[in-house]
C-alpha cells in the first residue's frame, strides 16, 4: 500500500496542466506516434498523449498508479499499461519517450542500464522529453522524507545531464529553481533540469 503522501500526490496530479516541454516534444515527432510514459503516476501525460493520437505504453512501479490508470483508460485499447520499474520494464520501440519527474527516483546503480534501454528504445529521430533532479532540490538533501515518498533519489549536475545527450540534438534545456509547497503542504525547494532532445540517426 503506498503512503498517504503518495496517494495525495496522485490525487493532486490527475488533471495537472501539460508541461510546455511535452507539447514541444509532441510537435517534434515526425512520423509514427508511439510513446512510452516512464513513471506515469496518475496518468495526466497519458491523457494528453492520447489527445494527440499517440499509442501510449506506460509503466509505473506503484500498483496504485497502474490500477488508477487502468480505470481511467479502461475503454482505450491504445493505452498499454504495465506495473514495472525502470529496470524491469521491457521497453518497446517508440518515437517519443516521456519521463516527467520520474527518473528522480531511479536507483543510482540502475541508471546507466536504464538510460541505455531508453535510448535504444527510441527510433532514429525519436524524441526524449523528461526531467532530472538537481543538487539543490530539497529531495537531494537530508530533509527529504524517504519514508513517505520513493526512497531512491538520483541527483545529477547540469554537466552530467548534458553528457547523457551526446548522441542527441538538444532542442530545449531549462533549469528550474522555485520554492513552494508539495501537495502535502510541506515546504520544498525545487531544482530541476528539463530536457527535450532528438536522438541522432
Ligand atoms: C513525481 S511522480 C511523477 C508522475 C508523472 N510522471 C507526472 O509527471 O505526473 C514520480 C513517479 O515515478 C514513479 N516511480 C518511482 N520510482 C520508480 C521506479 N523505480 N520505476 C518506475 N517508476 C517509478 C512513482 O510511482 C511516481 O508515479
Amino acid at each position: 500500500m503506498p503512503s498517504k503522501e503518495i496517494l495525495k500526490y496522485f490525487d493532486a496530479t490527475v488533471d495537472r496542466k501539460t508541461r510546455d516541454d511535452l507539447k514541444l516534444a509532441v510537435n517534434l515527432v515526425d512520423d509514427i506516434k508511439v510513446a512510452i510514459d516512464c513513471g506515469c503516476g496518475a496518468g495526466s501525460d497519458i491523457s494528453f498523449l492520447r489527445s494527440q493520437d499517440f499509442i501510449v505504453h506506460a509503466f509505473d512501479i506503484e500498483a496504485e498508479s497502474i490500477s488508477l490508470c487502468r480505470k481511467r483508460f479502461e475503454d482505450d485499447r491504445d493505452v498499454l499499461l504495465s506495473q514495472a520499474s525502470f529496470k524491469t520494464y521491457s521497453y518497446p520501440s517508440a518515437s517519443l519517450v516521456v519521463a516527467d519527474a520520474s527518473l528522480f527516483f531511479c536507483p543510482k546503480e540502475d541508471f546507466g542500464e536504464v538510460w541505455r534501454k531508453i535510448t535504444n528504445s527510441l527510433i532514429p529521430n525519436g524524441v526524449f522529453s523528461g526531467s532530472f533532479l538537481g543538487p539543490e532540490d530539497t529531495m537531494a538533501g537530508p530533509d527529504y522524507n524517504k519514508e513517505s515518498y520513493w526512497p531512491d533519489v538520483l541527483v545529477l549536475t547540469e554537466e552530467q545531464v548534458k553528457k547523457l545527450f551526446s548522441n542527441y540534438k538538444i532542442e530545449s534545456f531549462s533549469e528550474h529553481r522555485t520554492s513552494g509547497k508539495t501537495p502535502d503542504g510541506e515546504p520544498h525547494q525545487w531544482h530541476i533540469f528539463s530536457v527535450v532532445a532528438k536522438k541522432a540517426i
